[in-house]
């Protein structure tokens, strides 16, 4: 038959129904049909319900990620009213919907989506725990597996990767991206999409991937959650908005509107973003789907006077699917009848989530992704807890180490202390999805395991992990907390301690203290936490203070009279058995931090690419930029991180000093293992810009890589940096290169670094 032919005839029995061609096409081996016209062809056969059922994206009742839950969406999508459910997931429960489905009158396959922001079912650490691995590779393994798992577990898009740029620590959601900086975030943004997506979505092991939150949404005024963005569009083009790009760049399939305003206009009404901006000058070809009911509340937001308004601003904005407000079925029938909306753009929306769909072959085969041998063989098998072993191990940070007080030796008695030890609940951290924390292995279990007939192993809870009653309740963990007297719980910590050779202290933050909706202002260990280290303290024991949290701590007394601090984050379900290999030796840590941690909230926003203002920093001096009370620098910089080894910088050499535009930059630098142990150790090379025609950061992360040195080994590494890296928003918003002099830095963290000068010469 001639392809025309054969189309004419695809077309006639899409009328009827779509799926079935598709579906014989696979079986009879003959030329695929054309995904234009298949698309197009069943659009024009679309209701303007059946039409705007596809930009709707209901939660199903199976579990619940935001504030309202609606009725009756079953019946919607039998409908044809809703094409698309999140939080629903296992092979049974989504092809009991799928059926559902089935029984429209067009039979449209939904989509399902879900929260899978570290592991579906193996939990890795969470997201700013996993960045301080430094390692793409890791990065994008963690998003491989947790694609494998969601995949085999009837899912086919994910909620991730999170790339706002966070640089307040107060913000509960820093938990959930990569920290503050744009090159080391737009790296690991590329590598999540892709091991996200893999090279096919066709793949019955790939899923979609979903940028969010575009944009700015870390950077809400005064950290907390929802809050207004007002930036320059300098820092928005030089530092934001980098990471989304990249994964786009990447080929993300779909982008998250962000909740928040910028500058007066809200991301899910904000045209230039998700217009010009993301489709017109980055090229962006997938669908855009809006935040939890974040249509709605532009109302709160006061852009707009109600829903209906609401819809036709988003939809005239670019934004192609309404999660949860149910806005678009509602009121954009009303709208296109007033000519407020115009069908080519409801039908370029309908396109592009029709097209995810057949990206992922759902009209080949709409329960592809709900095969019950699959799951039970894929989800948290050895190896992909092996592998969230390793990434556990990768992500903690050795923030100080007085005295080798660590690696601990299996000897003596080593008291546990603290409500992390044997805690499980919080060990997979916030955004753990479809994870369940009672499969997660505590430090307890480990430590007693792996010290078994050579040190005696004591424990105490010592105190709840916090004794504030209302956040108790906000954070609804009144079963886990111990209903005895803090006292009681105290003393009982100190007679176990007092035995000891070696107190281990396990504290921090529950899951819940970070995370959406989690801000907080005081951003130290809860202090009933506090006033128990200080008693254990007192006893004048060696004290390693294990930290779980979800974003930098202020740590001050903690630094000056602890002797070893270990930050953990929330590392996932293989929490204990990485935690305890770190803490004997049998694992180096590598990990070095992502974000700066304060010594005081009062430094918030504190990062290391700031600006050196006109009166920089100087102590003697009455009239520079400083605080009275403390110092300008954090307590443990961006790049910071301790190894069981200590590493030796020297020799920063450049190919040469002066540069035309196109020429390569390579420095060159020694760094030598000069301690006992071999070690990973991440060098990182930051450029200074001396003088822009708008004023330059002190520092900018341009290049960084891990490498394995062993004990008494000396390694070259090389780093070569095209001018086009040293380019930058100007004033104008050009892009450009701006001829001058320069400083390069590598070294082992933002401040401890050598440095060379360079020049750009102006032709
Ligand atoms: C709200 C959160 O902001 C977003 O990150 C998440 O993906 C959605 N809810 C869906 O649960």
């Amino acid at each position: 038959m001639k392809n025309s032919h054969y189309i004419l005839s695809c077309l006639l029995l899409l009328a009827l129904n779509p799926m079935s061609i598709a579906q014989k096409n696979s079986k009879k081996n003959i030329a695929p049909i054309n995904k234009e016209v298949f698309i197009q062809s069943l659009i024009s056969k679309m209701s303007i319900d059946e039409k705007l059922g596809q930009l709707t994206l209901y939660t199903s009742d199976m579990s619940v990620t935001g504030p309202v839950i609606r009725d009756n969406y079953k019946q919607d999508i039998m409908n044809g009213r809703c094409g698309n459910i999140f939080n629903a997931y296992t092979p049974a429960y989504t092809r009991k919907l799928q059926d559902m489905a089935m029984q429209s009158r067009l039979r449209i396959p939904l989509l399902f989506g879900y929260d899978v922001i570290h592991g579906h079912k193996t939990i890795f650490p969470i997201p700013l725990g996993e960045s301080c691995a430094w390692d793409t590779l890791l990065s994008e393994k963690s998003a491989k597996i947790a694609a494998l798992e969601a995949s085999a577990d009837g899912l086919h898009w994910t909620y991730s990767p999170m790339v706002d740029i966070a640089r307040d620590p107060r913000w509960g959601r820093v938990a959930e991206g990569s920290g503050e900086d744009p090159v080391l975030g737009s790296a690991i943004a590329r590598a999540k999409v892709k091991g996200y997506q893999g090279t096919d979505l066709k793949s019955k092991e790939s899923i979609l991937s979903c940028v969010k939150h575009f944009a700015l949404y870390g950077a809400p005024v005064a950290g907390r959650d929802y809050n207004t963005v007002d930036m320059s569009m300098q820092n928005m083009f030089n530092v934001y908005l980098p990471p989304y790009k990249a994964a786009i760049d990447a080929g993300a399939a779909s982008v998250m509107s962000s909740f928040n305003e910028i500058n007066g206009v809200p991301a899910t009404a904000n045209k230039w973003l998700m217009t010009d901006l993301l489709r017109k000058q980055w090229g962006f070809k997938g669908f855009v789907v809006t935040d939890y009911t974040s249509i709605n509340e532009m109302v709160n937001h006061g852009n707009v006077a109600n829903d209906y308004e609401a819809g036709v601003a988003a939809l005239n904005a670019g934004i192609d699917m309404d999660m949860q407000g149910a806005v678009y079925i509602t009121h954009l029938k009303s709208a296109l009848e007033k000519n407020e909306v115009k069908m080519a753009d409801i039908d370029a929306a309908v396109y592009r989530v029709l097209d995810a769909k057949w990206q992922l072959g759902l009209f080949e085969n709409p329960y592809l992704y709900c095969d019950e041998n699959r799951a039970k063989q894929s989800i948290m098998s050895k190896e992909n807890l092996q592998t969230a072993e390793e990434i556990a191990i990768a992500s903690m940070v050795l923030l100080k180490n007085e005295n080798n007080v660590l690696p601990l030796k299996a000897k003596g008695n080593i008291a546990l202390i603290g409500p992390f030890v044997k805690n499980k609940r919080d060990l997979i951290g916030n955004w753990s999805g479809a994870g369940n924390w009672t499969q997660a292995n505590n430090l307890y279990d480990a430590v007693v395991s792996r010290t078994k007939g050579d040190a005696t192993i004591t424990y105490a809870m010592g105190a709840n992990v916090t004794d504030d009653t209302t956040l108790i309740k906000k954070m609804n963990i009144q079963e886990f907390i111990d209903k005895r007297q803090s006292t009681e719980l105290l003393k009982e910590a100190i007679e176990i301690a007092s035995k000891a050779d070696v107190v281990v202290m396990a504290l921090g933050e529950s899951e819940g203290m970070s995370g959406e909706a989690a801000s907080r202002s005081d951003i130290g260990i809860p202090s009933n936490q506090v006033a128990l280290l200080k008693a254990i303290h007192a006893l004048g024991k060696p004290i390693v203070l294990l930290l779980s949290n979800g974003r930098p701590l202020s740590l001050s007394w903690e630094n000056e009279h602890i002797n070893a601090i270990l930050e953990t984050w929330f590392l996932g379900t293989q929490s204990g058995p990485a935690i305890c290999k770190v803490l004997f030796g049998d694992a180096n840590p590598s990990g070095k931090l992502t974000m700066s941690f304060p010594r005081s909230v009062g430094q918030v926003p504190i990062y290391y690419a700031a600006k050196n203002t006109g009166r920089p920093f100087d102590n003697n001096q009455k009239y520079t930029s400083k605080y009275l009370d403390i110092p300008n620098t954090p307590l443990y910089p961006f790049g910071y991180g301790l190894a069981y080894t200590q590493f030796e910088y020297k020799n920063l050499t450049l190919n040469k000093n002066q540069f035309k535009a196109n020429e390569g930059i390579t420095a060159q630098i020694e760094v030598k293992n000069i301690g006992d142990k071999d070690a990973f150790e991440t060098v990182q090379l930051y450029v200074q810009d001396l003088v822009g025609s708008s004023t330059r950061p002190v520092k900018e992360l341009k290049k960084f890589g891990k490498y394995f040195i062993k004990a008494g080994e000396s390694k070259t590494i090389n780093f070569t940096l095209s001018t086009e890296e040293l380019k930058f928003y100007n004033a104008n918003m050009d892009w450009v290169l701006e001829p001058g002099q320069f400083k390069l830095y590598m070294g082992k963290n933002s401040q401890e670094v050598l440095e060379v000068p360079f020049e750009i010469s102006g032709n």
